[in-house]
């Protein structure tokens, strides 16, 4: 595939894997509402969003629905909140790692949305088929930001902006359809009175040489589809040149039975489908040309919004924009991720829409902006799409910070981390994969090696399957100091607490982290225990 090419692309290719892990540090007074909701709808994070993304991976990686990010678009304006003039290969040195991060919080249904403007757009287009793979390119969506023509513009006066989607996976994705308009609903009649309602005709002919079906005939120029019809008023009709009807002649007799076909008023035409709005999904498939601020909202109404609030914000996007999103590639109760997150906008909406969500915002406007907003939100504000999606208030979301880092280059454990932050570490580093719960004892878990592909018969006998493999970590004294050195050194001793946890007739390998071992090579072999150093081991997986 070809890809695009900067004068610093191989190291930033490489930034992910090397910012370090850093702790979250909640600052209480910021948080809103957590504790009585659980601090399960919302994580306000404020920081760099390259380290913040990494520090939240251990406990969010492959869970996140949605992405939205709205990153400065390189627009050469210094905001009064943030700078948007970054050198060209700067700014993609920026955008590479993130995106390279993000990627990871994806669950297999996810999808990401990156909203750009012309200025960088196309080149994030070649950086996010290598990143997310091109057959999961999704659409690139036309969004009109404004209606108004800015007449001191230099050549044109732009009105559109791009909204790049991909999924993570193309099989696994099932997007949600849009409401129907008015307009669409109006197109239904029943001018033949049809007992099951309106109805709206659609064609009954399909191309020979092109389109899904049409592709079979393509090489031979003919179709068992191919047949005269007589209209009920006698006439013998054929479908156009090029063309044939779209149901073999069995198919359309039923169809005509069950008085599914229309032939015009006097029954004289070539028949067209009756397609019923009763039986019509309840939604449709989205369009790519997204245009009229009763439904998407222009950037004037995002400043709107903002400004009922009281807050002031170069930069909003309006909240319906981010609410069709959201009904697109979400359902309730899923997590949101804005990692760009400015004035709030998407923790608002996905707030009142009742999906969980986390925001990053490195500027102070982290506290002024989006905490007030979304302490507002939770207090039941009634703006933006609050009444349309009938907000009346409620939950709360948690503020973190960035803490110190996890361990240094030198392999110093930071004194504030807790057992519960490494084990999460440790397991992550193994499994790529979120720890559920709080974990409080050295064996972690047991991870089961995916299922396998069927060997076919003639292929021989399948080799035995991968046993299972246990994680473990002795840290902090999590044995309650069961010497020697607080119980964090792999011995006889501490390996046999470890078993004890482990489940009757477990035969697969034990993966344990402690500062040092005291067992020998042959017996970690007999054992089937592979010993991992802490803190040198850590991040064995990578990223
Ligand atoms: C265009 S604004 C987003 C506006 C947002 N969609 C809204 O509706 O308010 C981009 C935001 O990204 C933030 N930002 C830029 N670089 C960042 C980084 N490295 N980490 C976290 N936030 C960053 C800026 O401070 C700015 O608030």
């Amino acid at each position: 595939m070809p890809i695009l090419h900067w004068l610093t692309r191989e190291a930033d290719l490489r930034t992910a894997a090397q910012v370090p892990f850093r702790l979250l540090t909640e600052e209480p007074a910021l948080s809103h509402g957590a504790q009585a909701s659980g601090g399960e709808d919302g994580l306000l994070v404020q920081g760099d969003n390259l380290e913040a993304l990494k520090a939240l991976l251990p406990f969010y990686a492959g869970r996140v629905k949605c992405i939205y990010i709205d990153p400065p678009y390189n627009t050469r304006s210094a905001f009064e909140h943030y700078d948007d003039n970054l050198e060209h290969a700067q700014w993609l040195g920026m955008i590479v790692p993130r995106l390279m991060l993000l990627r990871e919080f994806l669950s297999e249904d996810g999808s990401i949305w990156v909203h750009l403007d012309d200025n960088e757009a196309h080149y994030l287009k070649s950086i996010l088929d290598e990143t997310l793979g091109r057959r999961n390119f999704v659409a690139n969506i036309i969004w009109q930001k404004s209606y108004a023509v800015r007449s001191n513009a230099e050549f044109v006066s732009t009105s559109t902006e791009h909204i790049l989607w991909y999924c993570k996976d193309r099989a696994r994705f099932s997007p949600n359809n849009v409401p129907r308009k008015q307009e669409q609903t109006d197109r239904f009649s029943n001018p033949d009175d049809d007992p099951r309602g309106p109805w709206q005709s659609i064609t009954f002919t399909i191309s020979l040489l092109s389109g899904a079906r049409g592709r079979q005939f393509a090489k031979t120029g003919k179709s068992e589809n191919l047949y005269p019809i007589i209209t009920p008023s006698g006439n013998k009709v054929l479908p156009p040149p090029g063309r044939c009807w779209a149901r073999s002649e069995g198919n359309y007799m039923a169809l005509r039975n069950d008085d599914r076909l229309w032939f015009g008023p006097a029954g004289d035409r070539a028949p067209r489908l009756k397609m019923f709005l009763a039986e019509a999904d309840e939604g449709v498939i989205p369009v790519t040309l997204w245009a009229g601020g009763d439904e998407y909202g222009y950037n004037q109404d995002g400043a709107r919004e903002l400004a009922a609030l009281g807050i002031n914000f170069p930069t909003p996007k309006p909240e319906r924009l981010i609410r069709r999103i959201l009904h697109i590639a979400t359902n309730p109760g899923d997590l949101v991720l804005d990692s760009f997150l400015g004035s709030g906008t998407t923790a608002a909406v996905a707030h009142k829409m009742g999906r969980r969500w986390i925001g990053v915002e490195m500027g102070d406007h982290a506290r002024t902006h989006c905490a007030t907003r979304l302490r507002k939100v939770i207090e039941g504000e009634q703006g933006g799409i609050s009444k349309d999606v009938g907000w009346q208030g409620g939950g709360g979301f948690r503020f973190v910070t960035l803490g110190p880092r996890v361990y240094d280059e030198n392999g110093v454990i930071a004194p504030e981390v807790r057992f519960a932050d490494l084990a999460r570490h440790v397991w992550f580093s193994e499994t790529r994969r979120p720890l559920d719960g709080v974990p409080d004892k050295p064996l972690l878990g047991i991870v089961s090696p995916p299922p396998r592909a069927e060997v076919p018969e003639d292929e021989g006998e399948a080799p035995p399957p991968p046993a299972d493999r246990a994680v473990a970590l002795l840290f902090n004294g999590i044995l309650k100091d069961r010497s020697p050195q607080g119980g964090n050194v792999l011995t006889r001793a501490t390996l046999a607490l470890i078993r004890e946890a482990l489940p009757q007739g477990f035969t697969g390998t034990l993966t344990v982290y402690a500062t040092a071992c005291r067992l020998s090579p042959a017996t970690l072999k007999r054992e089937r225990v592979q010993f991992r150093q802490t803190p040198y081991d850590l991040n064995a997986g990578g990223l």
